[in-house]
């Protein structure tokens, strides 16, 4: 299943995250996913695997013009060259020469001016053609609303914490109204169960076990199906070939409308991941190796 992006691009639905997969399970973990028929894999600058991310696609065998390789800028890479750089850096370690989709990580609210320089970087690579579409990730609507203010290139997607129990509605609305594709990160709802959250497991929601059940399906399974029929994109992680393949297979049924709206209705409008307004150099910031 693809997604055509506002410029034209498509992108496969699906990809792999691999946030917190090491440097030295990620090769096995993206091939694994490959072999299943992902081609679509999510990585960052800040994750340290592009490395392994960019062997495992190559040893593959499959073309390159048929993996879609995402990855991110660094907040510490932020500001017009500095972000140039951070192109060369990630795309030297992924092996590429051109990258299929390059997104800011975070804003940087307390220095948005160097997250527009940032951006207008990821805007010349565009035009030169060393990426094939940009966009952003964790904008809220105000950063969105800034950046839309100054910049000539809408962003293609904005990679945003969304699962049952994160829905971000208005940021989505926001997104869909704008041209910019919502990408839905913890899609299973994994910032649920490994930080500490207020709100438990959302593979353990009884709403969602009961509709998995109904369809011989899993939580997970039901979860990215959920995104997919409401036109998100996913990125689901694991390191577990089963798993990955599991995450794949959810292409064999569909959700009603009755159990897409149970699960609507499961937002508890608490966030799991760190707060965008909070994030600062100062907090956040760390050297980016170079290749
Ligand atoms: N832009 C951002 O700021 C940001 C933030 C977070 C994540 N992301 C991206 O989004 C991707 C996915 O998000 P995420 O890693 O936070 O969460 P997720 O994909 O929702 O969940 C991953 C967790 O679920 C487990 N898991 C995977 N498949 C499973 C299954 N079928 N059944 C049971 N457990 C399963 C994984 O463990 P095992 O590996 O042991 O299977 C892992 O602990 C990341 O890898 C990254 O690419 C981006």
């Amino acid at each position: 299943m693809k997604l055509t992006l506002n410029n034209g691009v498509e992108m496969p639905a699906t990809g792999l995250g691999v946030f917190q997969t090491p440097p030295d399970e990620t090769r096995t973990a993206v091939e694994a996913a490959l072999d299943v028929g992902y081609r679509h894999i999510d990585t960052a600058a800040a994750y340290g695997n592009e490395r392994e991310v960019g062997e495992a696609v190559r040893s593959s065998g499959i073309a390159r013009s048929e993996v879609f390789v995402e990855t991110k800028i660094w907040i510490s890479d932020y500001g017009y060259d500095e972000t140039l750089h951070g192109f060369e850096k990630s795309s030297a370690k992924l092996g590429v020469d051109q990258i299929d989709l390059l997104i800011l990580h975070q804003a940087l609210p307390s220095d948005f001016d160097k997250t527009l320089a940032a951006y207008r970087a990821l805007e010349t690579l565009l035009a030169d053609g060393k990426v094939r579409a940009i966009g952003v990730s964790n904008f809220m609507v105000d950063h969105l609303t800034s950046l839309l203010d100054k910049a000539a290139v809408v962003p293609a997607v904005n990679q945003i914490e969304v699962h049952p129990y994160f829905q971000q509605r208005q940021v989505q609305a926001f997104g869909a109204a704008h041209g910019i594709l919502t990408q839905a990160w913890s899609p299973i709802g994994g910032i649920t169960f490994y930080r500490d959250g207020s709100h438990g497991s959302t593979l353990e929601d009884p709403v969602i076990g009961q509709i998995a059940e109904g369809h011989g399906k899993s939580p997970a399974q039901v979860m990215l199906r959920w995104h997919l029929q409401e036109g998100r994109s996913v990125i689901p992680k694991s390191t577990k070939p089963h798993r990955i393949a599991e995450n794949f297979d959810v292409f064999d049924f569909d959700l009603t409308d009755s159990e897409v709206a149970a699960i609507d209705a499961l937002d508890t409008e608490q966030r799991g991941g760190p707060e965008p307004t909070d994030i600062t150099l100062e907090s956040f910031g760390r050297p980016i190796p170079e290749a």
